[in-house]
């Protein structure tokens, strides 16, 4: 199968590819950044442009020549905040469509694209419930908004032209090369695996972790799904407060320096924490990697690149 990833450059996009093409499929990746270091490995085993997807001649043309059977949008702004919305709609909004409407034209059916757990908004709007796919969509950061409006936008195309267009929408995605996004998880690996100290507001925070590389399972197994059975999946992920996750790198790590400003406190601020995924773990059977061994293998991964002594 031929598939074309747009915004594949970043965190999860390289992973993948990487799966993949390892599974024998064809890909080739259109990013505003294809110099990234994250596609050395791949260079030589995908076809690689730049493009950007804000502008639709770009995407025509880079899905005209790759002529692809999937189409996996992950170009998105993440982490950008709010003070600046114009760059974000664009790319958010006008580059979703322009995906949604190049496929189109070209007859392409089957889209898939990353939406976010941040469309149900925090978690205190949902009581102690683990929402499910129809639950209401609360959130209302610029970031929600605009994975909410390209839920809508996808149903849109799925209902006037009879398209697979496939919503996933991933949990706070967690890894050794995070840089953007939901950052308390990450730091609180990353930075005890280079023997480096961290501290946050509170131990009792939520949040909601699944290792990048099992996420990446998820947009591989669902991109090449040929009539997935709905529009939308939730990720699910590990229900862990700062406080447990801090505790669980100490049992690797005993000396981690992991501080809280406040030893109570913090869950009811958290973002969303309990996510049901049935709906995705039983029509795809996927099955998590134990979140301890992720865990283990995010420091061991930080502690072999920097040289340091690895961990049990
Ligand atoms: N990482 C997470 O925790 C997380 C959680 C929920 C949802 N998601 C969603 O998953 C998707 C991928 O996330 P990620 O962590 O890999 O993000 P990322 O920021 O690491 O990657 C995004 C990629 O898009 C590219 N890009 C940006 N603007 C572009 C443009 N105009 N044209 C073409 N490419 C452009 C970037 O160069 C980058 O390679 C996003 O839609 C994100 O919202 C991620």
């Amino acid at each position: 199968m031929r598939v074309l990833v747009l915004g594949g450059s970043g965190f999860i996009g390289p992973r993948v590819m990487r799966r993949l093409v390892e599974r024998g499929h064809e890909v080739h990746c259109m990013d505003i950044a294809p110099d990234s270091p994250l596609l050395d490995d791949l260079r030589e085993r995908i076809s690689l442009s730049r493009g950007d997807v804000t502008l639709m001649d770009d995407v025509m043309e880079t899905m005209a020549g790759s002529r692809p059977d999937r189409v996996l949008n992950l170009a998105y702004a993440l982490g950008a905040g709010e003070a600046d919305p114009h760059p974000q709609v664009r790319l958010n909004i006008l580059g979703m469509d322009n995906c949604f409407e190049a496929a189109r034209i070209l007859g392409i059916r089957r889209v898939i694209y990353a939406s976010s757990l941040a469309v149900f908004g925090g978690q205190s709007l949902h009581g102690a419930h683990a929402v499910v796919e129809d639950d209401s969509r609360l959130g209302t950061s610029l970031y929600a908004v605009s994975k909410i409006y390209n839920e809508y936008q996808a149903d849109w195309y799925n209902r006037a032209f009879d398209m697979r267009i496939t919503g996933v929408r991933p949990a706070n995605i967690t890894g050794p090369d995070k840089i953007r996004g939901s950052m308390n998880h990450v730091l609180c690996q990353v930075l005890p695996a280079r023997d480096e100290p961290v501290r946050f507001p509170y131990r009792d925070t939520m949040t909601l972790p699944l290792h990048v590389d099992d996420i990446a399972e998820v947009f591989v197994r669902v991109t090449l799904a040929e009539e997935p059975r709905h529009a939308i999946y939730n990720s699910g992920g590990e229900s862990i407060s700062v406080g447990a996750l801090a505790d669980l790198v100490r049992e690797f790590l005993p000396t981690a320096e992991i501080t809280f400003d406040h030893e109570a406190g913090g869950r009811d601020a958290s973002g969303l924490y309990l996510m049901d995924n049935s709906r995705l773990v039983e029509e795809f059977e996927i099955q998590y990697a134990p979140f301890r061994q992720r865990v283990g293998e995010t420091i061991n991964e930080i502690r072999r690149s920097r040289g340091l002594p690895l961990v049990g």
